[in-house]
């Protein structure tokens, strides 16, 4: 696909985050006798990361504004666009030297997503997809969610809220919804590429509850140019602000649904 100037400047930026990350992914398992150690290492590796995109993406782009995990928001002199950058999502699958990690990058204009990327370098996974222009992954591959309507054949993805997280008890009882309903639930810790992969029809759905706006801004356009259903999991909820996400396939998605908003 022929992208924008915006989308090729992303695609630029989370290469040279993705070598950062990969350079020192190599490190990690050399440090992983002492975990503190590793933790620092790992929070240096990620903020180095953000470092180099915001070099990339606001040296191009100077006037628009800023949202990254790892440094302060900025408003831009262009208050219509802004970049959302998570440059490690997956950082517990990174420390612990697991390959499933992403650089996620979204641009928002008049609050809405445009343009997405979000990269694994590991498996160097490009997808990207801009508004009205489809789901890709590499260049060559058009992305289409999966066609699966059964939910006993269909495998979903979610994350589960750890370290006394909040959302526990809730996913905790979607769990024990869901499971005897389905082919499997995986929990791989990247919300980013668990939405490209649902974008990619390798999961048929995806749901998960207090995300930040940073782990899913560039997924959820994935998910939509791919064509599936992308929705708050309640009524009313902002999406991307509330971070309580569900998506899935459009032939999966009421049944799944039902399943999931059974309790809410
Ligand atoms: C985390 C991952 C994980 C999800 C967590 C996120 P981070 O992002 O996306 O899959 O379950 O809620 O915080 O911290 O690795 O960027």
């Amino acid at each position: 696909m022929q992208g924008s100037a915006n989308l090729n400047i992303m695609v630029k930026a989370a290469r040279a985050a993705g070598r950062s990350l990969v350079k020192d992914f190599r490190e990690v398992e050399n440090l992983q006798v002492s975990m503190k150690g590793a933790g620092d290492f790992v929070s240096k590796a990620d903020i180095a990361a953000e470092a180099i995109l915001k070099e990339e993406l606001m040296g191009a782009r100077p006037t628009y504004g800023w949202l990254g995990e790892e440094s302060a928001e900025e408003e831009g002199k262009d208050p219509t666009r802004r970049w959302i950058v998570d440059p490690l999502d997956g950082t517990t699958n990174f420390l612990h030297g697991m390959p499933h990690w992403a650089v996620s990058i979204a641009l928002e204009h008049k609050g809405e997503i445009v343009s997405a990327v979000v990269y694994d370098p590991a498996k160097d996974e490009m997808f990207f997809a801009e508004k009205g222009q489809g789901c890709w992954l590499n260049d060559k591959t058009r992305l289409r969610v999966s066609g699966r309507s059964r939910m006993i054949e269909s495998v979903f993805a979610t994350g589960v809220p750890f370290g006394g997280g909040k959302y526990l008890p809730a996913t905790l009882q979607d769990l024990a919804g869901l499971m005897p309903e389905c082919a499997g639930v995986r929990r791989w810790g990247a919300a980013a590429l668990d939405l490209a992969y649902v974008a990619a029809g390798r999961y048929d759905g995806y749901w998960e509850r207090g995300l930040h706006i940073w782990d899913i801004a560039g997924g959820v356009l994935l998910v939509k140019e791919a064509g599936g259903f992308v929705e708050p999991i309640r009524e009313g909820q902002n999406l991307l602000e509330d971070g309580h996400l569900i998506c899935a396939n459009p032939d999966i998605f009421p049944a799944f649904s039902k399943v999931i908003r059974a309790r809410e």
